[in-house]
C-alpha cells in the first residue's frame, strides 16, 4: 500500500507516523507528502526522513479544480493508495473525493461529531464538555463528516487553556493516528456505509 501525508503546518502527526513506520508499527513507509504551504516544517520532517515531498502551490492555479488535478496527477504517478490528512488546512472537492473514495483518512482535535471544522478545542473549552479528544475519520464531501474510524479520549480540565488541551490531545493524536493506518495497511478496517468495523 502507498501512502501519502497531506500537510499544511507543523508535522508533528506527520513525524508520529514517520517513526510508526521505522520502528515497523506501521508495516510500509510513507511514500511521498504533500504541502500547500512551501514553509511547513512538514516538508522539512519529510526531508529528513528522506521521504519524497512536494510543494505545490495554490497560487500556480486558477482554479482549486485546477490545483486538485495537478495533486491528483502526483499521487497517481506515485500510485497511493491511501491520503492521510495530517492537519491539511485545505479542503477537499467532491470530485477529488470520487476519485479517492474512502481512500482518505483526516485526522481532527475532537470527538467528532462534536465540534467540526477550526479551533476544536477552543470550541470545546467554551462548550464545557469534560471530555474532548481526537477522532480519526474517512473523509467525505462534507466537513469532518464522514465515517468515523477510531477515537480516543481527553479529560478537559478545570484551567485548562487551549494550548493546554490542545497539547493532551495531540498527544493521543500521535498514538490513534498511527495505530489506524497500521491497521489499514493490515486490511483490518472495513467500512460498511456509515459504520467502520475493525476485523
Ligand atoms: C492536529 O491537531 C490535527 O488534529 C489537526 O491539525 C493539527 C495538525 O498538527 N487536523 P500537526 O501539524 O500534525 O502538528
Amino acid at each position: 500500500m502507498k501512502i501519502a501525508v497531506f500537510a499544511s503546518g507543523r508535522g508533528s502527526n506527520l513525524q508520529a507516523l514517520i517513526d510508526a513506520s521505522a520502528s515497523g508499527y506501521i508495516s510500509t513507509k510513507i511514500d511521498l507528502v504533500i504541502s500547500d504551504n512551501k514553509d511547513a516544517q512538514a516538508l522539512k520532517r519529510a526531508e529528513s526522513a528522506r521521504i519524497d515531498n512536494i510543494f505545490v502551490d495554490p497560487k500556480e492555479f486558477k482554479t482549486h479544480r485546477e490545483y486538485e488535478e495537478k495533486l491528483i496527477e502526483i499521487l497517481k504517478k506515485y500510485k497511493i493508495d491511501l491520503i492521510a490528512l495530517a492537519g491539511f488546512m485545505r479542503i477537499l472537492s467532491a470530485s477529488f473525493i470520487k476519485e479517492y473514495r474512502n481512500k482518505i483518512i483526516n485526522i481532527h482535535p475532537s470527538l467528532l461529531p462534536a465540534f467540526k471544522g477550526l479551533n476544536a478545542q477552543l470550541q470545546a473549552l467554551e462548550s464545557g464538555v469534560k471530555y474532548s479528544g481526537c477522532t480519526v475519520h474517512f473523509v467525505d464531501e462534507g466537513v469532518d463528516s464522514g465515517p468515523i474510524i477510531e477515537q480516543a479520549v481527553v479529560r478537559v480540565k478545570d484551567n485548562d487553556t487551549v494550548a493546554d488541551l490542545s497539547q493532551r490531545i495531540l498527544k493521543e493524536e500521535h498514538k490513534t493516528f498511527p495505530e489506524v493506518i497500521k491497521n489499514i495497511v493490515e486490511g483490518k478496517v472495513i467500512i460498511r456505509g456509515r459504520k467502520v468495523i475493525w476485523n
